[in-house]
């Protein structure tokens, strides 16, 4: 059992930054019940099939579907991203058709080469981690549902193949990996840094093929190269305890810079300290207090209000100790996994405080003309003085719109992104609280309506032009893995893969989405 983690100035940062907000009871026991709306949920699936249709007849088996023209892309080195993508969504919808055709697929891809550069980080999280998760689910909960075919095993040993390419990224001084790869042969582009989010989020996906696999190399490597994140050196890697820099040298695993946030270069380093230790309390426990000094710094130095709308509730970003009232699309994950550790954590101050973060990314998509929130948005904070350089008043043309909204957008496109919704769905399945729904439906059909294009879906340009002002012509992959996801499973039924508030958790989803099993096959933890 873990005492009350937060310190006292912690906790008097929190009373003010939840002034507003309803207080968050814990449920009893049993956890909370959910209500099923099978209309919005049929609603969702009949999106997916929509673009799955438009991508297998235009694209597949490239990775993306260009909509408006109904070409295709290989933005993905060229092995399917979509299909791979969608695989761990049409499992949990019950797709049989689209489950065939992808598992009919998987065999057949060719892992060992590719034309274009190597991300390894966005290989792990999108093929590595959509591999793994269909095959916990395949042989998992749906086992009975699936003929346990040659194909099964080779969502396996296609995971295998693909890390067994992968791994040299981690041939460095340090271990710290490179994570731009070419392939055929497996070789590094010669990066000389790497992000923590890009070194950050490898420890689920390669712990877990490792314990699949009973190949302990795949896990070893991705937490020798988190260790460095886990005692950040020199000290100017962590302006705040917990809180740290974003780019890391491979020479000697130390930071460069004390630059960070929950956004975009940083984000699933945070998010995956807490989602390890509910993957396996045994052998994770140093990530659990690593999350909890990243979240109590957090609620402690990180709060910030709009001087126009002071209820809601941002996260400002840093450059070393001086704030930057800014955040993302990206950073509103940051709800969520408050509310997951708070669950995992039994610490109920935690889920209130995500559940204010969502609360404000909410307002970021009521504030638009679509009703969709921007990529990257800025405000005034009311804590600081506002002639200090780093607080500047909202741009003249911006101004009308920073008084009702609270916020104002510094870039306006909506690439068809999932952590708003993301965050109602956990909102959601800490609390039973059907608001969470209407949020998560309202974001959906705002997003069918503006972003429905041609034979599927698309980017847009402008969220704040009531057409979207245009579109990208581009499906990302991580539509299918993330935002019809998260969007059908908070009206679905009850599942195994479902995030639970009452320490039943059979999953964990990694930051693609794909819900991978945690070790012990059940949570383990306790009230
Ligand atoms: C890994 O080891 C476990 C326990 O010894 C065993 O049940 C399982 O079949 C093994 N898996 C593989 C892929 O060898
Ligand atoms: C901000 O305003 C205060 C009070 O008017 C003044 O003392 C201070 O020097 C100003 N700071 C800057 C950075 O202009
Ligand atoms: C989504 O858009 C399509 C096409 O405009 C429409 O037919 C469908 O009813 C919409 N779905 C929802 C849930 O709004």
């Amino acid at each position: 059992m873990r005492s009350l983690s937060l310190g006292g100035s912690a906790a008097a940062a929190l009373l003010v930054g939840l002034s507003a907000a309803a207080p968050y009871k814990p449920h009893g026991p049993q956890g909370p019940r959910y209500i099923v709306n099978q209309e919005r949920a049929d609603a969702v699936k009949e999106a997916f099939q929509v673009s799955w249709d438009g991508y297998y007849k235009h694209a597949f088996p490239h990775d993306s579907l260009r909509p408006v023209t109904n070409e295709h892309e290989d933005d993905r080195n060229g092995w399917g991203a979509s299909a791979v993508d969608a695989f761990s969504t049409a499992l949990v919808m019950e797709k049989w058709d689209v489950i065939n055709q992808i598992l009919e697929y998987i065999p057949k891809i060719n892992f060992d080469k590719t034309e274009t550069e190597v991300s390894l980080f966005e290989t792990t999280i999108r093929y590595l981690g959509g591999l793994v998760s269909a095959f916990d689910l395949i042989t998992g909960p749906l086992r009975d549902s699936i003929d346990q075919t040659p194909d099964v095993e080779a969502v396996l040993s296609q995971a295998k193949r693909l890390a067994d390419n992968l791994k040299v990224g981690f041939d460095t001084p340090s271990g710290v990996p490179d994570n731009n790869l070419y392939f055929n042969p497996p070789r590094r582009k010669g990066s000389t840094t790497n992000s923590i989010a890009t070194i950050g989020t490898l420890v689920l996906e390669w712990t877990r093929l490792s314990d699949l696999t009973n190949d302990t190399e795949y896990a070893e490597l991705a937490q020798n190269a988190e260790s460095y994140l886990l005692d950040p050196q020199p000290a100017l890697g962590e302006p705040f305890p917990g809180l740290l820099g974003t780019n890391v040298r491979l020479e000697d695993g130390e930071f460069v810079d004390s630059n960070g946030g929950w956004g975009g270069g940083t984000d699933s380093f945070y998010e995956y300290l807490i989602k390890m230790y509910l993957y396996d309390p045994e052998r994770f426990p140093e990530y659990r207090d690593r999350w909890i000094a990243a979240a109590d710094s957090s609620i402690e130095h990180l709060v910030s209000h709009p001087t126009t709308r002071p209820e809601l509730t941002f996260l400002a970003m840093w450059r070393g100790k001086e704030l930057r009232f800014v955040s993302q699309h990206l950073a509103c994950f940051n709800g969520g996994n408050f509310i997951l550790g708070g669950l995992t954590l039994n610490e109920p101050a935690y889920t209130e405080f995500g559940l204010a973060l969502v609360n404000g990314c909410h307002e970021t998509y009521t504030g638009t003309a679509t009703g969709i929130g921007p990529e990257s948005f800025a405000w005034q904070d009311t804590a600081r003085p506002l002639n200090a350089s780093n607080n500047p008043p909202a741009p003249r043309d911006q101004a009308a719109f920073y008084d009702d909204a609270g916020f104002w957008i510094t870039s306006g496109s909506y690439v068809l992104r999932p952590e708003v919704i993301e965050s109602y769905y956990y909102a959601y399945r800490a609390t039973g609280d059907v608001k969470y729904q209407e949020w998560a439906w309202d974001a959906f059909e705002r997003v069918n309506e503006t972003c429905r294009v041609g034979s599927g879906y698309s980017s847009i340009k402008d969220v704040n032009q009531p057409d979207g002002g245009g579109f990208h012509n581009f499906q990302e992959s991580f539509w299918f893995a993330e935002v019809l996801k998260y969007s059908y499973l908070i009206h679905a039924e009850d599942a195994p893969w479902q995030v639970k508030a009452d320490h039943t958790n059979e999953f964990v989803f990694n930051t693609e989405a794909h819900p991978v099993r945690v070790a012990a096959g059940r949570e383990t933890l306790k009230r």
